[in-house]
């Protein structure tokens, strides 16, 4: 859901990966995975090192050389078995975790209601329950879609010669979007903690989040589509008309993103943001685009306290757009970001139709959402929080010693000990685990079993409020409402998120699977995560989440000089047939090549006080060690349509996931060791990138 607010800004989130297609649900054939599978015995722990052991030698191609090409052979299969289609577009992992939780989802959502469930429980089934009432959807859809737009004085391209467009003035139809839907047009608006100050709400305006990279043609092409068929389909534009209107609007967001900061090139935020009065804004841009009046129109109030402007020559550009796109126009461009919310597609058969609805209901009340998941997949198997936690507190002894070590001398003994104080504060959350009072948001929502539009709209007004009544408020550290299948680190809390799909044990993890696996995977992922605190974008936020940087002049010298390793490296490789961009932007990495270096510490310290008896799958031949990077190896196989590759290796904060997976190796003598790869292997290269 990308218009829902989140308490923490999205643009400073560091994630394992961006996923193309959210909510593309779909069954990676991965024969490790019984989830129902529950009978505690020799035999069943011998079935299920079988199929994992199945499941892993399926990827695997063993006509490449682990030192050739270690991509290659650990997935060499993948895409052969797990084919992007046009449907799925790219297939992965992590699309796997999120179809096994949506399985779930809709498992809980199929228990009957119990005088038991508390007021939000019942209310999200009630949701759920709107929404597979095919025929109602088919009957009420349009006519709710055209009372809302008729609030705002219709839309241009159904109006026709009706449309007034002495009634429409620009600033003030963004703030009333804003205002009533939480509707962010072409200025993005959030309230998080303050950069300077993180125990402080601010309001952050500007440049929009949602935007693609303007290099990005294929993917504004496909908006532009997508765009087209909800002008037709929900409001029966004719199909020329609505191909009109769409070609418009994409033209709008094309403008847009010419102003951005491509996602490649992102700053650090002392760069990116300006904290300012409103009305020195308004000085700067001009009537045409008065802030005080859109802030003050939105809020009823005056706003005097300052704002985080974001990126000024997105600001400069939404001044351009506004000065010089006709009227009509632009109203089409602001109304039709109504309509995303209001589009259900209603499926031929009821199995699908309990899909659709299942993420639907995701999207809208994610955090309530995860929580189900979380109690449900807790209730299964109470060990798993503690045993994630277990996990966290090694990954971060282990690099402390990474910190502490000789080749880390770099780090002057005043940076180090603040970098070790970062880290000792930095905090671990699964998402779903908060006990966090639910009615206290969601209390005044009335939700109909009869009514999904109206349900859809009146969450969309109860969000809206809630975006208002923030900047009153402090910051909610356990706040998300966006849906994540990624784990994430958020520099204003220090703290690393962990999606609940992260519980599913099988598929990454068990008890009866050698512990390398999960070192390799989930250990690895959080080891990203951690790392990214001390990467290029975020290194300057302290323990207490507060921007201010701690780094002395040597220390900053001394990383940048590592990280031009990184940027030379990269920039030398190839995807899709052509050289990756070269990008001073290094956060992800950083983030890889030293998450793998910790989690690889933290197995070796398990290893040395564990029997390694266990350390084998049924079948393989593998070494601990040699599990431990499989099992890593094979969290990056994925397939991706052709189509979209180059736009991937243009746009993408992440080289792509082979590239991601040769580099980390490439760079790790331990690797090298662990697959006995000779000086000068492809896998081996002498010159090697550390940056901890
Ligand atoms: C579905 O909605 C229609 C129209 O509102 C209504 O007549 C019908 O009773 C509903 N069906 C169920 C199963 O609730
Ligand atoms: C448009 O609205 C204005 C102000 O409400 C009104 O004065 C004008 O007559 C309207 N024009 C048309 C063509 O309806
Ligand atoms: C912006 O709007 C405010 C309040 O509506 C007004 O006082 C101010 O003069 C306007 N500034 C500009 C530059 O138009
Ligand atoms: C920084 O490096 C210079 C040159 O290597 C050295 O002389 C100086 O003492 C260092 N400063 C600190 C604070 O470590
Ligand atoms: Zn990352």
């Amino acid at each position: 859901m990308r218009d829902i607010s989140a308490s923490v800004s999205r643009r400073a989130i560091s994630c394992l990966r961006l996923l193309l297609l959210l909510m593309s649900v779909r069954n990676i054939v991965d024969a490790g995975v019984f989830e129902s599978l529950s009978i505690n015995t020799p035999l069943t722990h011998e079935i299920m090192q079988q199929a994992k052991s199945a499941g892993m030698r399926s990827y695997i191609n063993r006509k490449v050389q682990p030192c050739d090409d270690f991509y290659g052979y650990a997935c060499g299969n993948f895409a052969r078995i797990n084919p992007a289609t046009q449907e799925t577009v790219s297939t992965d992992f992590f699309e796997a975790l999120n179809a096994g939780y949506q399985r779930r989802l809709r498992q809980l959502f199929r228990q009957p209601k119990l005088s038991t469930d508390s007021p939000t429980e019942t209310r999200v089934k009630y949701f759920y329950e709107s929404c597979l009432n095919t025929s109602a959807l088919q009957l009420n859809q349009r006519a709710h879609v055209l009372g809302i737009l008729k609030e705002f004085g219709g839309l241009p391209a159904l109006e026709g010669s009706k449309w007034n467009e002495s009634n429409f003035e620009p600033i003030e139809m963004m703030a009333r979007l804003l205002n009533r839907f939480g509707k962010r047009t072409l200025l993005s608006v959030k309230v998080g903690p303050g950069l300077a100050n993180s125990q402080m709400n601010r309001l952050f305006i500007g440049q929009r989040d949602d935007l693609d990279s303007s290099k990005a043609v294929v993917l504004h092409h496909s908006s532009q589509l997508i765009m087209k068929e909800n002008l037709q389909q929900l409001l029966g534009l004719s199909e020329s008309k609505a191909a009109e209107t769409a070609a418009e609007i994409a033209k709008i967001n094309l403008e847009l993103s010419r102003g951005i900061v491509e996602p490649q090139e992102e700053l650090p935020p002392s760069q990116m943001y300006r904290l300012r009065l409103l009305s020195d804004m308004s000085d700067s841009y001009g009537p045409r685009l008065n802030v005080t009046r859109f802030v003050q129109l939105w809020l009823n109030h005056d706003y005097l306290l300052p704002v985080y402007e974001y990126v000024e020559s997105y600001m400069w550009q939404v001044k351009k757009i506004l000065t010089q796109t006709p009227k009509r126009v632009l109203a089409n461009y602001m109304l039709s970001s109504l309509l995303s919310d209001y589009e259900i597609e209603t499926a031929a058969s009821p199995e699908k139709q309990h899909v659709l609805c299942a993420e639907k209901t995701t999207l809208l009340f994610a955090d309530f959402v995860d929580h189900m998941v979380y109690r449900s997949l807790e209730k299964q198997n109470p060990d798993i929080p503690g045993s994630l936690r277990q996990l966290w507190q090694e990954l971060k002894v282990a690099f402390g010693d990474l910190l502490r070590a000789p080749s880390t001398k770099w780090l002057s003994e005043q940076t180090l000990n603040e970098a070790l104080a970062k880290l000792k504060a930095m905090s671990f959350h699964i998402l779903g685990s908060g006990t966090s009072d639910f009615e206290d948001y969601y209390g005044g929502l009335v939700i109909s079993n009869a009514d999904y539009f109206g349900n859809v709209q009146r969450l969309l007004e109860l969000r809206a409020q809630h975006l208002r009544e923030d900047l009153q408020r402090q910051p909610n550290p356990y706040f998300y409402a966006d849906f994540n299948t990624s784990p994430f680190y958020v520099p204003e809390l220090n703290r690393v998120i962990l999606p609940a799909s992260f519980m599913q044990h099988r598929y990454f993890f068990d008890e009866v699977y050698p512990m390398a696996l999960k070192y390799g995977t989930v250990g690895f992922s959080l080891a990203h995560e951690m790392a990214h605190g001390f990467d290029d974008l975020s290194r300057t936020f302290d323990a207490q989440g507060n921007l201010r940087d701690w780094w002395d002049r040597n220390a900053t010298l001394a990383f940048e000089e590592r990280k031009q390793c990184l940027v030379e490296q990269f920039s030398g490789y190839r995807y899709n047939g052509e050289r990756l961009p070269k990008l001073q932007l290094q956060s992800e990495n950083i983030a890889d090549n030293t998450g793998v270096r910790i989690a690889h510490a933290a197995y070796l310290n398990w290893l040395s006080q564990s029997s390694p008896d266990g350390e084998t799958l049924p079948r393989m031949s593998h070494t601990p060690q040699q599990l431990f990077f499989l099992a890593l190896g094979q969290v990056w196989c994925s397939d991706l349509l052709p189509g979209l590759r180059h736009a991937l290796a243009i746009s993408d904060v992440h080289a792509p996931d082979e590239v991601r997976l040769y580099a980390m190796m490439a760079n790790f003598d331990e690797f090298a060791k662990a697959y006995e790869c000779r000086q000068g292997a492809h896998m081996n290269p002498l010159r090697k990138c550390v940056i901890y």
